[in-house]
């Protein structure tokens, strides 16, 4: 009996906060924009410094290093049989504009910290153990969210990757392959397959993350176990009117494409509330004219929007409610409107093993823990589609992320540490 209980509680020690708060501020300074505000765009220049550092934290927790085409870079620490599936751990170092530093930071540096725990606990697993840092999580550069998971999971059209573009025009293989990476392959359907995880290449996949929401600084609390992800879609709209001259344009000829996108935004908002479920939101968070002169009727807008719910059957419909709005805008105003969906994902449930076995190890540590769901996507979100998959949540100051004063303790984050260390230990097995 008491051999049974050892084996389903390893003891693991040596989280150090001090060490993982100074990675933090590390991390950090590698920014487009100066620190606590962190800009971090992937394959540009702080994003591939922030991948070498990352490299050199894994070789320095005593794991073994590997990177694929895309750029999801794993460390690796052996178990008892290698030859097994490996539990693995791990989410983002990219920050959009002017976010925060613990944002998806804590979930890689967080995995090298609870694998060098393991180790130096002398704890060694059934299973390997793998720390991972996803490519990118955040859709700044091409507009999609979570290229390295989607493509690890064969989630990820190459043709439509081809299709996207950044903001100077540049696609997708010529920026992996000018920050070095693509693994040498010629194009990016080559690219993404080289990255594909076969089925059952992970036995299971937790993240830890911050939790990005008020609700466990409010409870008091010190874990989130996540039992599901909602679902997150986004959708692009331009349209196209007359434009001229402020002055010499008159109200009754004009083909305001600036107004159509502000009607669309309040429409975007409106069809959010119409649901009366606390759970559907919807943001315009991307609204541009152009040319963008104050003396100038917009000639062209962009509108971004980002609709997310718990049950995808009120996303989809919410998401249909815009695209028809924004259809008799365009009518009403006379002018010309293209829309692309460019993404629209299902939830993902958690898993009943892995949401256990973070339960367990709360409940082991002695943490004060509550189930919830993640409003926001995360890696998890496509990892889940190949692997059962769980996440930790530790509270955030204020619940506030994707802003600059996103802040999580050193308490906080090592509670998370802890408990992901020993979820990961049961999950692999001793
Ligand atoms: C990722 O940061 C998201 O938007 O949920
Ligand atoms: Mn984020
Ligand atoms: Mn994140
Ligand atoms: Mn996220």
């Amino acid at each position: 009996l008491l051999a049974a209980a050892t084996a389903a509680a390893p003891t693991v020690q040596g989280v150090s906060a001090e060490r993982l708060f100074d990675q933090i501020e590390a991390l950090g300074e590698l920014s487009d924009t100066t620190p606590p505000s962190i800009t971090r765009v992937l394959y540009t220049e702080n994003d591939v410094r922030a991948r070498d550092y990352v490299k050199g934290l894994m070789r320095d927790a005593g794991l073994e290093v590997r990177e694929d085409s895309v750029g999801n870079i794993f460390g690796r620490l052996a178990g008892e049989d290698d030859s097994l599936a490996p539990v693995v751990s791990g989410s983002h170092t990219d920050a959009i504009p002017h976010s925060g530093k613990y944002d998806g930071v804590l979930g890689v540096l967080g995995a090298i910290e609870a694998l060098r725990a393991i180790r130096e606990s002398g704890v060694t697993t059934r299973r390997p153990l793998e720390a991972l840092m996803f490519a990118s999580e955040e859709p700044t550069r091409f507009g999609l969210s979570c290229i390295g998971s989607r493509a690890m999971c064969g989630r990820l059209d190459p043709d439509y990757l081809d299709t996207l573009r950044d903001e100077n025009g540049t696609a997708f293989y010529e920026a992996v392959t000018s920050a070095g990476r693509g693994g040498g392959h010629e194009n990016t359907a080559s690219i993404l397959s080289a990255a594909l995880i076969p089925a059952g290449g992970i036995h299971a996949f937790v993240e830890l993350h911050i939790e990005q929401g008020p609700l466990l600084e409010q409870e008091g609390l010190d874990i989130g176990v996540v039992t599901a992800i909602a679902a997150p879609a986004s959708v692009s709209f331009d349209f196209l009117g007359n434009g001229g001259h402020a002055g010499a344009l008159l109200m009754p000829y004009r083909k305001d494409a600036g107004l159509a996108a502000a009607e669309l935004s309040l429409a975007v908002e409106s069809w959010a509330l119409g649901t009366k479920a606390i759970d559907t939101v919807a943001t315009t968070g991307v609204l541009q004219v152009y040319p963008g002169a104050v003396n100038s009727v917009p000639r062209e807008s962009h509108v971004e929007v980002d609709v997310r719910d718990i049950e995808e059957k009120r996303r989809d419909h919410v998401l249909d409610m815009i695209i028809k709005s924004a259809e008799q805008i365009a009518d009403k105003r006379q002018c010309e409107m293209k829309y692309r969906i460019v993404n629209k994902d299902p939830p993902a449930p958690c898993a009943d093993d892995v949401v256990a076995a973070v339960q367990d190890a709360a409940d082991d540590l002695g943490f004060k823990s509550m189930r919830m769901v993640s409003r926001a996507y995360h890696d998890a979100l496509f990892m889940a589609q190949i692997a059962p998959t769980g996440m930790i949540f530790v509270p955030c100051k204020g619940g506030v992320s994707h802003r600059p004063d996103e802040f999580s303790s050193k308490r906080d984050m090592e509670n998370g540490v802890r408990t992901l260390a020993l979820a990961m230990a049961k999950l692999a097995g001793v």
